[in-house]
């Protein structure tokens, strides 16, 4: 899969990219990521990029000329008709899980970085076909949001996690939040590995998992239980976990009547 950034920041990229599993992904071309500079498609010897907004108000507003310049080169070299172009900003649809994974079977994008006080009102009628904000609250410009979804791609290709970490098992592809982990050593501070993981009983071991993850959602994300797929006996537990709530509940309740 091909990423193509345009920012008028490419510096920014660097160290992000050049680490760990999206380094080994482009070492092993899995991925491969283009970094272009709005600026040097600028025209004149200043290569302005940005200037202030018809009808006056304050800030400054990013350039169609040099986003369409910058962009229609990249699809020149690297585009198939079909390659979508992207925008970063706070306007867009919200990125999530499902949304990666829906960018994730694209052959090639096309990430366009702005900058938030505006970019030009054509860039967005006429250039681009997708708007995505990585979350509510505003960001200096889209250069993290652009790494962002560089990044939750990349890990649902084929092969870039490798067995060990395969993103079939994570928080929300299975719409659940994940439960706890361990390693080595048994007693860490006194504190135990829970004993479970250490009877070799594969089926308890699963439905412990299970139940964790289940325990964790309803407590710190209960809204995703009502779009997670559900067995009856995840059903019961969680009856079990409400009930058990209601009863600390009055419990409380009592004490304080004390
Ligand atoms: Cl994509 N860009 C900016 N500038 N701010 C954001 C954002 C994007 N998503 C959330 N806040």
């Amino acid at each position: 899969m091909r990423f193509d950034i345009l920012t008028l920041f490419p510096e920014m990229f660097d160290g992000y990219f050049n680490h760990s599993i999206l380094l080994r992904a482009q070492e092993a071309g899995q991925i491969e990521i283009g970094l272009h500079n709005i600026r040097e498609y600028a025209p004149g010897k200043h290569r302005v990029t940005d200037e202030p907004p018809y009808g006056g108000g304050g800030g400054m507003v990013l350039k169609a000329e040099p986003v369409f310049d910058a962009t229609e080169a990249v699809i020149a070299q690297f585009g198939s008709g079909g390659s979508p172009v992207v925008l970063l900003t706070p306007q867009g649809r919200p990125f999530t899980q499902e949304v990666a994974s829906e960018l994730a079977n694209k052959p090639h994008l096309i990430l366009l970085c702005a900058r938030y006080e505006g970019i030009d009102e054509r860039v967005r009628q006429h250039l681009v076909t997708d708007e995505i904000s990585i979350g509510d609250y505003v960001l200096t410009g889209g250069e993290l949001a652009a790494m962002i979804v560089v990044d939750a791609v990349t890990r649902l290709l084929p092969d870039v996690l490798g067995a060990c970490g395969a993103a079939d098992e994570d928080s929300f592809s299975t719409g659940l939040l994940e439960g706890p982990h361990y390693t080595r050593p048994e007693t860490f501070r006194s504190w135990r590995v829970p004993e479970v993981l250490r009877s070799g009983h594969a089926a308890e071991i699963q439905r412990w998992r299970r139940e964790e993850a289940l325990r964790r959602t309803w407590k710190r994300r209960p809204d995703l239980l009502l779009s997670a797929r559900l067995s009856e006996e995840d059903k019961q537990f969680l009856a079990t976990l409400a009930a058990e709530q209601v009863g600390k509940d009055l419990g409380e309740g009592d004490s304080e009547a004390q």
